[in-house]
């Protein structure tokens, strides 16, 4: 306790006894809001999709999936402080700090719907890479919507906050509350995954790789829909697949599927030249995450890492991004 913030307590019940007594000079509530921290930090973490089935194209030109997404025990860190105006600082250079970035893009929705006029000053720790299909910038358009969210007095509910975060992006509503879950929609709608399937997921860990380039989301569902109807699988087969896995209690390696990959695999040949070495040389089980261009592989206990991440880098270069983690 610093001195300072006590005075001579010369109460009456304290000099009957001859004590010499201390009080706070200020209320304990004025001490702790003077001492409150003054920012806030919040982990942004990336996700891979273990199963993405693109069922078909809807009417308002986004497409039907069902999906098997989870969190990773990684990503992103954002720092936020109360200022008088929304700006952003981001350790990447290449992220714009102006309003294209889903930064300041969740904080303006989230003026726009509540009204709020205060401000805050963002610190963006970028780990996540970009065009990978990790999730990063829905990652870091949730975790705003919740930082502001309480920094402001929870103005909005969880369900209201879900409705702004998926108006930013279609993956974004997941990271509000990130875990394993099954992903319907366009991936809006979130259905918790059953304890039998979370613990064949929880824990698991996952090597990330991804090469120098990126995929563009839109390019790659627009192939998805130019391919039409050979790319989609229908949405009952995939119902039937996944249920197929839920019940059989098989580990997380008989649920890998992406018919994302078809449009990804054609055009970069180097992603499954790589995927299908690690296959046949380690018996790796391995995907692509969402659209792409990251991929991963799903580790068993004893695995020669350094070989694995040898056959990497000869693959994709140096420039190629390798991260080990775990699914949350
Ligand atoms: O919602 P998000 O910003 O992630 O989507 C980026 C683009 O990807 C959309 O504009 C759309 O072209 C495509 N997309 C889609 N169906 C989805 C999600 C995204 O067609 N379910």
């Amino acid at each position: 306790m610093d001195k300072d913030a006590l005075e001579p307590d010369d109460s009456p019940w304290l000099q009957r006894r001859g004590w010499r007594g201390f009080r706070l000079k200020e209320s304990r509530q004025t001490l702790i809001r003077r001492h409150a921290v003054s920012s806030l930090t919040f982990d942004s973490p990336a996700k891979i999709n273990l199963f993405l089935a693109v069922t078909g194209r809807r009417a308002d030109g986004f497409h039907d999936l069902v999906s098997v997404v989870a969190p990773l025990a990684w990503g992103d860190t954002l720092t936020i402080e109360s200022a008088s105006d929304f700006t952003l600082e981001c350790s990447e250079e290449s992220v714009p700090p102006d309003g294209t970035n889903l930064v300041l893009k969740a904080a303006e929705a989230f003026r726009r719907v509540t009204g709020y006029r205060g401000g805050a000053r963002f610190n963006l720790v970028k780990r996540i890479p970009m065009g990978a299909g990790l999730g990063g910038g829905s990652s870091n358009a949730a975790t705003t919507l919740k930082a502001l969210n309480q920094l402001a007095g929870h103005l909005l509910s969880p369900s209201a906050l879900a409705e702004v975060a998926a108006e930013i992006g279609s993956d974004c509503p997941f990271f509000l509350e990130p875990r394993p879950v099954t992903m319907r929609g366009r991936g809006e709608q979130l259905e918790p995954m059953s304890e039998a399937g979370s613990q064949r997921l929880r824990g698991r860990r996952v090597l990330l790789f991804k090469p120098a380039f990126g995929i563009s989301t839109p390019w790659a569902y627009a192939q998805m829909a130019a391919t039409a109807p050979a790319s989609y699988l229908p949405a009952a087969e995939a119902e039937e697949r996944l249920n197929r896995w839920l019940r059989s209690g098989e580990p997380a390696e008989r649920l890998l599927f992406n018919n994302m990959e078809t449009p990804a695999f054609r055009k970069f040949p180097a992603l499954p030249a790589l995927t299908e070495l690690l296959r046949t040389r380690f018996g790796l089980a391995v995907g692509m995450s969402g659209s792409g261009s990251a991929c991963f592989a799903l580790l068993p206990e004893r695995v020669p890492m350094h070989e694995i991440e040898k056959m990497i880098r000869d693959a994709w270069g140096e420039s190629a991004f390798v991260h080990h983690t775990h699914l949350e």
